[in-house]
C-alpha cells in the first residue's frame, strides 16, 4: 500500500511537509509544525477506490426552478445586512473573533429569533455545557425560544442526529476547533481534524439544505485559526471585531459568495446582550471632544451606508532617534504615505515628531477617502489648531499632493447634514455632483497645500501667551510650515 509521507502539518496555514523543520516555508511562521497522521483521511482503501465506477448524474440548466425560498432572514437587521439579506439554504458560514468578543451571544440571539419565527434551529456547543448555554439564554431573556441544544463534539454523532426528522433550518457549531471526526487520527484542534470536520459538516449542509454557522477561533494576529483552507471551503467568512474595553462590536464579511463584502453590522454589548445599532454615526460621534486640536470628522462609507467617525491624531516632539508612528484602525502604510506627501509637497516637517493616530470607536477604515480627514487631523495637532466642530472631511490624496474625488459624495453629505454638520471640506471636482450639497456649505480643496495653509492659519502656538500675540501673528503659519514653491 502506498505510504503517505507528508506527516508534518503547519498548524497556522495547513502546509504539509515530510520532515520537521523550524519554520514553515509557506507562511513563515516559526515552530508551527506538528506531526499529524494524514494517511487516514479516507477510510476507503486505495484498491477499492480505484475499482469504483463513476455514477451518472443529471445536468441542469440555469433557468431551472429552485423549489424553496433561497434566503431566510435571521430577524436581526444588522446580521442580515452583512450576510446579504439572510442565510442561503445549504450554505456554510464561518464566524471568527477574539475570545469573549460575543460570538456565542450573537448566535444565541440570532438562533432564538429564528426559532421564535417557527424554524427548526439547533445549537451545538463543543465548549460549554447545555446548562451554561441555557444560563446565557435566560440572562438574555430568550429562554422561551424553542432552540434545540446539545453539547457534542463528534461530527459523526451530530450528522446522524440531525439527519433524523425535519431538516433544521439553521445549525450553529460553537466552535469548529472542538469538533473531531473518526475518519482521521489527529487530536481535536489540529489542522487535519478541523479540516476533516468542516468537510463533513459542509457535505451535510449541501446535501440537506440546512444552513450551518461554524464558530472559529482567532490567532493572536487576527487570522481565523486552523487551516486557511477552511476559509476557502465555506461560502462566507465573517469576523466579529471590537476593542475589548469598548462596547461596540462590528461584524464584517471577509468573504461572501452570496452577498457584498463591504457592509458592516454594528452592535453594542449591553448587560442584556447585543443591541443592534442602526445608526452607527451617532454612536461613533457620541463622546466627541469638541474643539480640541488633532481631531477631524471623516464622512466615510461602509458598503451602502454612510458612517461618520472621528479621526484623532497626536503629533508630539520625539526624544527618539527614529520617531514613532503608531496607528489604530487605519492602514499604517497609508499614514506613512500621507506624512510623506505633507513633508514633500506642503513643507510640513514631521521627522522630529512622534505620530499617533487613532480611529474612534474601534472602527477600522479601509477607504482611501479618509486621507484628507487624516491629514487635517495631523496638521491640526501639529500646529495646535482646532478644526471647526461642524465640519466633515473626505477626499483621497494622491502622491503629487492633489486631492482626488471619491465616490458617493451625496450620500456622505446627506448623512453629515442629518447629524447637524454645517460644512464639508471635499475634493474640488465634487462641486458639480448631481446629488447637490444637502444644505451644507462646501469648501472644495484642489491640493493638500491649501488645506494645510487653511488649518495653519487657525493655529495657536501652545507656549505663547495669546493675549500678547498680534492679529498678524495669529494669521501667519507657524515657522514649521515653510511653504515650498512649485
Ligand atoms: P461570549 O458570547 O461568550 O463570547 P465568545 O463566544 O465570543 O467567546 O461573550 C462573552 C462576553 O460578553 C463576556 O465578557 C460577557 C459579555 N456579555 C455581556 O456583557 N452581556 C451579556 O448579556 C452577555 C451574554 C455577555
Ligand atoms: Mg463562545
Amino acid at each position: 500500500m502506498a505510504k503517505n509521507l507528508l506527516s508534518f502539518v503547519c498548524q497556522n496555514c495547513g502546509a504539509a511537509y515530510n520532515k520537521w523543520q523550524g519554520k514553515c516555508d509557506a507562511c513563515s511562521e516559526w515552530n508551527s509544525l506538528a506531526e499529524e497522521d494524514t494517511t487516514g483521511v479516507t477510510t476507503i482503501p486505495v484498491s477499492a477506490r480505484s475499482k469504483r465506477k463513476g455514477r451518472t448524474f443529471n445536468l441542469e440548466s440555469l433557468t431551472g426552478q429552485s423549489n424553496d425560498a433561497p434566503r431566510i432572514a435571521s430577524g436581526m437587521g444588522e446580521l442580515d445586512r452583512v450576510t446579504g439579506g439572510g442565510f442561503v439554504r445549504g450554505s456554510v458560514l464561518l464566524i471568527g473573533g477574539d475570545p469573549g468578543i460575543g460570538k456565542s451571544t450573537l448566535l444565541t440571539q440570532a438562533t432564538s429569533l429564528m426559532a421564535r419565527a417557527g424554524h427548526r434551529v439547533v445549537y451545538i456547543s463543543g465548549e460549554e455545557a447545555v446548562a451554561q448555554v441555557r444560563l446565557r439564554a435566560s440572562r438574555l431573556g430568550l429562554a422561551d425560544a424553542s432552540v434545540q441544544l446539545a453539547s457534542e463534539t463528534s461530527v459523526e454523532d451530530i450528522v446522524a442526529t440531525l439527519s433524523e426528522g425535519t431538516v433544521p433550518r439553521l445549525i450553529v457549531i460553537d466552535s469548529i476547533q472542538t469538533m473531531w471526526t473518526d475518519t482521521v487520527e489527529s487530536a481535536p484542534g489540529t489542522v487535519t481534524q478541523v479540516r476533516a470536520s468542516a468537510q463533513a459538516l459542509i457535505r451535510f449542509a449541501k446535501k440537506s439544505g440546512a444552513t450551518i454557522i461554524l464558530v472559529g477561533h482567532v490567532t493572536k494576529d487576527g487570522q481565523i485559526a486552523g487551516p486557511r483552507v477552511v476559509e476557502h471551503m465555506v461560502d462566507a467568512v465573517m469576523s466579529f471585531e471590537g476593542e475589548g474595553s469598548q462596547q461596540f462590536r462590528i461584524l464584517r464579511a471577509v468573504k461572501n459568495r452570496f452577498g457584498p463584502t463591504d457592509e458592516i453590522g454594528v452592535f453594542e454589548m449591553t448587560g442584556l446582550g447585543l443591541r443592534e445599532v442602526s445608526n452607527p454615526s451617532e454612536l461613533f460621534l457620541s463622546d466627541r471632544d469638541l474643539g480640541s486640536p488633532g481631531t477631524a470628522v471623516f464622512a466615510g462609507m461602509e458598503g451602502t451606508r454612510p458612517v461618520l467617525v472621528e479621526l484623532q491624531a497626536l503629533v508630539a516632539p520625539t526624544t527618539l532617534g527614529t520617531p514613532r508612528r503608531a496607528v489604530v484602525g487605519w492602514d499604517s502604510s497609508r499614514l506613512s504615505m500621507v506624512l510623506a506627501v505633507l513633508e514633500a509637497h506642503c513643507g510640513v516637517k514631521l521627522s522630529g515628531y512622534d505620530v499617533y493616530f487613532n480611529v474612534a470607536g474601534g472602527l477600522r477604515i479601509n477607504e482611501p477617502a479618509a486621507d484628507m480627514a487624516a491629514a487635517a487631523a495631523l496638521v491640526s495637532s501639529l500646529c495646535n489648531a482646532p478644526l471647526p466642530t461642524d465640519a466633515v472631511y473626505f477626499g483621497e490624496i494622491s502622491l503629487s499632493g492633489a486631492v482626488r474625488p471619491v465616490a458617493q459624495t451625496s450620500a456622505r453629505l446627506k448623512e453629515a447634514a442629518k447629524l447637524g454638520f454645517g460644512r464639508a471640506v471635499l475634493p474640488e471636482s465634487a462641486r458639480g455632483d448631481p446629488g447637490g450639497d444637502a444644505g451644507l456649505s462646501l469648501n472644495t480643496i484642489g491640493g493638500l497645500t491649501s488645506l494645510v495653509a487653511d488649518i495653519a492659519a487657525r493655529g495657536v502656538k501652545p507656549t505663547r501667551d495669546n493675549s500678547k500675540s498680534t492679529d498678524a501673528e495669529k494669521n501667519t503659519a507657524p515657522a514649521r510650515f515653510k511653504r515650498q514653491d512649485g
